[in-house]
């Protein structure tokens, strides 16, 4: 018995990395699987290995950000594997640069696959559930960056920001149609991440930055174990499940006389940030992270 039998999944950008772990779990797992990959030849790898390990799945070279791919995705789920159970939101591409040296190319690009590629996919499908009156549930793939911030990435942690904004959104709005939507913010060694750290050394013993450890969660928030928790924020790395705390206000200042004059708030705001982990001035955000790529192995 797997935590997903008789189901149906769509992973996109399960190719590579996180996306491929992901599909393969959730087939291990009893799922019938739409693998979304726009590189075919990588797609098609992990459609066999699931056919190799005895399961069920089925290509789709769409792009997932462009509105009638995402389309065609569903569709082909629903036409294939006869619904459509759980639908992961995975791919992703990063353009690093600093905010001024970035042109609008760059910006535009990771908006595009990261804000649309969540947004298309999961609107067809909730549509979908919507219309039949069945159940679902939706995996997001937020980010660290767009949570805390990280330096040369204002175009991708400002989609990422979005997608856990998205899914909070969305949550509110499938929750009375028992459609979940809840984000991750995963942490591995990936393509991706070789771009950013270098290659990091798998270490010795567990290894704690494999992509395959994001999956069981990604399987748990899939299934239907999961239909009483939405709109969460998870992070994932390793062995380490962490609860994100939603944006959140830690103290405020009250004018009595109505509106503030920006000379009185000059000499108020400073007040905010005394006994609260806030600094005033600019941070790093990431610095905060218990597990960073480059200080642990
Ligand atoms: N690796 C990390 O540490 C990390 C950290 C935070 C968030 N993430 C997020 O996790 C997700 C997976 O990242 P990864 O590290 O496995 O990256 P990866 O580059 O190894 O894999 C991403 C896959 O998505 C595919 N893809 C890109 N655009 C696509 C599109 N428009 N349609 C269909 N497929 C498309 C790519 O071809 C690739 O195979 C991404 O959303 C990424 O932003 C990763």
């Amino acid at each position: 018995m797997g935590l997903m039998d008789g189901k149906v999944a769509i992973v996109t950008g399960a190719g590579r990395g996180i996306g491929r772990g992901e599909a393969l779990l959730l087939a291990r797992e009893g799922a019938r699987v739409v693998v979304n990959e726009l590189d075919a030849e990588t797609g098609r790898a992990v459609v066999d290995e699931i056919a190799g390990n005895g399961g069920e799945a089925a290509l789709n070279t769409d792009d997932c950000s462009d509105d009638d791919g995402a389309r065609r995705l569903v569709e082909q789920a629903v036409e294939t594997f006869g619904g459509l159970d759980a639908l992961v939101n995975n791919a992703g591409i990063v353009r690093d640069r600093t905010l001024v040296k970035m042109t609008p190319e760059e910006w535009d690009a990771v908006i595009q696959v990261h804000l649309r590629g969540h947004y298309a996919p999961t609107h067809h499908a909730c549509a979908w559930w919507k219309e039949q009156g069945r159940p679902g549930h939706v995996v997001c793939t937020a980010s660290t960056s767009g949570l805390l911030g990280n330096f040369g990435q204002a175009n991708y942690g400002a989609a990422k920001a979005g997608i856990a904004a998205f899914a909070t959104i969305a949550a509110m709005e499938m929750w009375r149609y028992n459609v979940t939507v809840n984000a991750i913010a995963p942490a591995a060694r990936t393509r991706m991440t070789e771009g950013a750290y270098g290659s990091i050394d798998a270490g010795e013993g567990f290894d704690f930055w494999h992509p395959d450890n994001v999956a069981p969660l990604v399987v748990y928030l899939s299934s239907d174990a999961s239909s009483h928790i939405s709109g969460k924020v998870f992070g994932v790395q390793g062995n380490v499940v962490e609860l994100y705390q939603p944006w959140t206000s830690f103290g405020e200042i009250v004018n009595d006389a109505g509106r503030w004059e920006p000379s009185d708030l000059a000499e108020r705001v400073d007040s905010l940030f005394e006994g609260f982990p806030i600094a005033k001035e600019a941070t790093n955000g990431m610095a905060r992270l218990r597990y960073t790529m480059t200080q642990r192995g």
